[in-house]
């Protein structure tokens, strides 16, 4: 069914990705909500769950963060497969799983207040 999903209090997402965003794991309440199989997800870019209504910017700032070694948090709005959406805070970090001097990263999600998504919604629709 389309429209929000309202992540619960005990829900915590997490995605891993190589180091140019596609998906190496993804942990069961991530697929639960994005209402993905893992198969469906492994090896997928990571903008698999992108929201139109995101602006580039916003990656662009996780990208230049996460790229420089430093960990990155935000608020972010993703689509759903069924065409519904739902909001996280991620906290994302650099450095994860090296191999062969490349390293991929980790996204941590839990559930945003509503005024915190407000606030990330009024804030999205200045930017591009
Ligand atoms: C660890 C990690 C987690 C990410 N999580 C998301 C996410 O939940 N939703 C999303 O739209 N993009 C996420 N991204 C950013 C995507 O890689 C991508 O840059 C973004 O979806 C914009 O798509 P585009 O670069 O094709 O324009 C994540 C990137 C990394 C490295």
């Amino acid at each position: 069914m389309a429209g929000e999903y309202i992540l619960q209090e005990s829900d915590f997402l997490v995605s891993q990705t190589d180091e140019k965003g596609k998906i190496l794991f993804a942990n069961e309440d991530f697929c639960k909500v994005a209402g993905y199989t893992i198969n469906e997800l492994i090896g997928k870019p990571h903008s698999i769950v992108r929201h139109p209504d995101m602006p580039k910017a916003a990656f662009k700032d996780l990208w230049d963060t996460v790229q420089s070694g430093k960990i990155w948090t935000g608020y972010v709005k993703n689509a759903t497969k069924d065409g519904g959406f739902y909001w996280v805070y991620a906290t994302v970090y650099p450095n994860i799983a090296c191999e062969s001097g490349k390293c991929g990263f980790l996204s941590c999600r839990r559930k945003p207040s509503r005024e915190e998504i407000a606030e990330a919604e009024q804030l999205y629709k200045t930017m591009r």
